[in-house]
């Protein structure tokens, strides 16, 4: 037998040891991995040790039950987004909104472009406009201008309202050149501080539904929401999407963001 043979027997007391050695690790740490670590993971509930264990070799477990399901401290949204979901509100539905729409001229503007820096609403996304009054409506959003006023709405005059605006022209991007590059957190975002672009939802780049209209705003209510959705004081937005933003915006980018979205037309 040559030596190399000799070296690979079970005969061979250095051959017994490493593997002994080997088995011995691979058994400490799968008891370190699947018994040992797994209780200690935060926000994870184990029944037992088969349990931890099949949950640590990634075993779909059940569904958590009503009771277990986290909810927030405070009132979220309850606005769900559809496909289509203003499709086809039709010229009756516009003017009734129209009518409904009388009661909100003192601060929106006669058609919808505010004179006293509240939000304009000429052109506004439908789905945008109904969802902040719901939001109003139930708490979600807290104003207290605007709660007492939409205490009395209807579902439907909520669509009608939202139709309404809607239809009316809105403002157009206006962002001439000699006005200078758009600031980089709107093209770019800030991808270390996990900020995407604004023009990604807010329209530029891409839309996506619920994201309102923003080129135009009075630069005081853009700032003010900016802040809001920092500090927490603004939290109807579907899964923190703009919390996530705000939180890590810098003063100076919010004053940036809010200069050059409320440029408008001479
Ligand atoms: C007394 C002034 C006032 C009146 C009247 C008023 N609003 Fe408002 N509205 C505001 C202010 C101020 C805000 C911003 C509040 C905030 O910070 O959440 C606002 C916000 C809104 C928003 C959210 C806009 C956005 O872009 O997020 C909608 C939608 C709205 N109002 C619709 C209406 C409708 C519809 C009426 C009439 C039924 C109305 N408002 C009457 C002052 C008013
Ligand atoms: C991931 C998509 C997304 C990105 C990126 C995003 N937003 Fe938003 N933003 C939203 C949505 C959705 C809302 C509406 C929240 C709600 O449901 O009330 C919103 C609301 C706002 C509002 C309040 C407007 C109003 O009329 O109520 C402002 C101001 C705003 N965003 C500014 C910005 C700025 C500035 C940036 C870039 C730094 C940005 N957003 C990036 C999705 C986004």
């Amino acid at each position: 037998m040559s030596d190399e043979t000799a070296a690979l027997s079970p005969r061979d007391k250095w051959f017994r040891a490493s593997v002994a050695i080997t088995a011995g690790i691979a058994i400490v740490a799968a008891a370190v991995g699947f018994i040992w670590l797994p209780p200690f993971q935060a926000g994870a509930r184990f029944q037992g040790v088969w349990n931890a264990i099949c949950q640590a070799a990634g075993l779909a477990q059940p569904a958590p039950t009503a009771a277990e399901v986290v909810t927030a401290g405070y009132k979220t949204t309850g606005v769900v987004f559809t496909p289509g979901m203003f499709q086809g509100a039709g010229a009756e539905s516009v003017g009734r909104g129209a009518t409904l729409a009388l009661r909100c001229t003192m601060c929106h503007g006669a058609r919808g472009m505010s004179q006293a820096n509240s939000p304009n609403l000429a052109g506004q996304y439908a789905a945008v406009v109904y969802k902040e009054l719901r939001d109003y409506k139930s708490g979600a959003r807290t104003s207290a201008i605007m709660q007492p006023l939409v205490v009395g709405l209807s579902d439907q005059d909520m669509r009608d309202l939202a139709a309404y605006y809607d239809y009316l022209p809105r403002p157009p991007a206006y962002h001439p050149a000699s006005a200078g590059p758009p600031p980089e957190i709107v093209v770019s975002g800030a991808t270390m501080r996990n900020i995407p672009p604004c023009a990604a939802c807010h329209g530029g780049l891409d839309n996506k539904t619920g994201s309102p209209w923003l080129d135009g705003q009075p630069a005081p209510y853009i700032k003010a929401q900016l802040e809001a959705f920092k500090n927490g004081t603004r939290r109807n937005d579907i899964s923190e999407q703009m919390r996530n933003v705000a939180r890590n915006m810098t003063p100076d980018e919010i004053d940036a963001a809010a200069r050059y979205y409320s440029s408008q037309p001479p």
